[in-house]
């Protein structure tokens, strides 16, 4: 009987079946592009690659933030994953969501992990007990500074690794209760990847560190507080507040150099894309996928030859126009002025293919440049000195100089 029924719908409604199955595959097919043009949060997070993902510390509110589309970039730099960072919000907040590496290092690195698991890619979805390598021994090796070979690893520790554990002391209490084999294989794919929730750990900006907040990671996503426009959109705004800023980064400079007492931060990505300006006109670095960490207190027996001098990057010598140093400068002395050299360098605008010919604090107002002719001065000698003061003296005079208008521009100036 029922038999009968359906064989007599499908000889006379035939077409509106097939019309209605039509319907379906399309609504399916649409469905598929707009997941791929604007996949949800859950979807980017890829819980699934999870041991090997960066943390599920957010996992329970990631629920709550809401991604914004509103901006064209944002659908093509998706889809072609470009950038894989996404803006949204959160608790009322903008915040950012960062992939933290574009698709093909992500799939590169899913496929390394299948090999020293001598598994084959894919290899997602591995009991935490198939994860049978040595990851503490392996990063380790990462973030060992090797400069016999062509050494890309994001962050180094250098010029000993042994006091590792003090520097990844906050990364290591915010992630107490996780499971420690979980844990090391979290760790082992940011340094991996890219280590920038792991600094923005240890340099927290509730610590007073110039970087955005971080709100924690749910797969291969992480959350962080969205700090404003890159420092690119400043240029042509008031002197005033490129004065603010300027201070603002020559300060940066100093906190990541001499802040911490154990440990040095050189920054080798500086750029005007990787700074973000916040509403007090502050500078905060928000890319810190490349760094430099030299452990202050090595033993007397490790200390290199040169250790106690200060380095001084004299690279400009070779190349006055482009942004050089060398990794094995830096880690084999105490102190470097690589921070003062990459800020007072992109003041200037030196080594950056960017069209602000005068530098970023170009057309001093006359009555400031008569009443302190030495701003240029000071600037040109922090990036590039020609005399025997260091350019972390000319850095700091600068900066003195700066905050001294700034102070004076509230009382008795009317400076634009
Ligand atoms: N916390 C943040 N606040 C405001 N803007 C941000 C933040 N993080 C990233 N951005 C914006 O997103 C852009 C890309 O971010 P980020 O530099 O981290 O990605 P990236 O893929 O490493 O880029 P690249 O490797 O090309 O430097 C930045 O240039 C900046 O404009
Ligand atoms: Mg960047």
């Amino acid at each position: 009987m029922i038999l009968y029924y359906i064989r007599n719908i499908v000889r006379f409604k035939k077409w509106k079946i097939l019309l209605l199955i039509g319907t379906c595959l399309l609504a399916s097919r649409i469905n598929g592009i707009l997941q791929s043009l604007y996949p949800s949060v859950t979807q980017l997070t890829e819980l699934h690659k999870c041991p090997a993902c960066y943390g599920v510390s957010a996992c329970h509110n990631i629920h709550k933030v809401d991604l914004l589309w509103n901006n064209v970039n944002a659908i093509i730099s998706h889809l072609f994953g470009v950038k894989n960072v996404f803006f949204g919000t959160y608790n009322q907040s903008k915040v950012v969501l960062k992939k933290l590496a574009h698709s093909s290092e992500l799939k590169a690195l899913d496929v390394t992990l299948c090999s020293e698991l001598q598994l084959g890619y894919p290899c997602s979805s591995v009991p935490l007990d198939g994860y049978t390598a040595d990851f503490y021994d392996l990063i380790r090796k990462i973030i060992t500074s090797d400069f016999s070979k062509d050494d890309t690893s994001r962050l180094r520790l250098c010029p000993t690794i042994g006091h590792l554990d003090d520097l990844f002391y906050n990364v290591h209490l915010n992630n107490k209760l996780v499971d420690p084999t979980q844990y090391l294989i979290n760790l082992w794919t940011l340094v991996s990847i890219n280590p920038e929730p792991l600094i923005l750990q240890i340099l927290s900006a509730e610590d007073g560190w110039p970087v955005p907040k971080y709100f924690g990671a749910c797969g291969r996503i992480i959350i962080e507080e969205y700090v404003g426009l890159p420092l690119s959109d400043y240029y042509d705004k008031s002197w005033i507040q490129r004065v603010k800023i300027a201070s603002s980064l020559l300060n940066a400079a100093y906190l990541f150099t001499f802040k911490n007492e154990s440990f040095g931060f050189y920054l080798t990505d500086i750029s005007a894309d990787n700074i973000a300006i916040d509403h007090e006109n502050v500078a905060k670095f928000i890319d810190l996928e490349n760094i430099i960490i030299v452990d202050k207190n090595i033993s007397q027996e490790d200390e290199p030859k040169e250790w106690q001098k200060i380095h001084k990057n004299t690279m400009h010598f070779d190349c006055p126009d482009c942004f050089a140093f060398s990794a094995e400068d830096i880690c084999n002395h105490h102190l470097s002025d690589h921070n003062y050299y990459a800020i007072c360098q992109l003041l200037l605008n030196l080594g950056n293919e960017n069209p602000f010919p005068g530098g970023f604090l170009q057309d001093i107002p006359t009555n400031i440049e008569q009443e302190y002719p030495d701003i240029e001065y000071l600037l040109q000698q922090c990036a590039v000195p020609d005399s025997i003061n260091s350019r972390i003296f000319f850095g700091q005079q600068l900066k003195a100089l700066l905050d001294m208008i700034l102070e004076l521009s509230q009382h008795e100036y009317n400076i634009k």
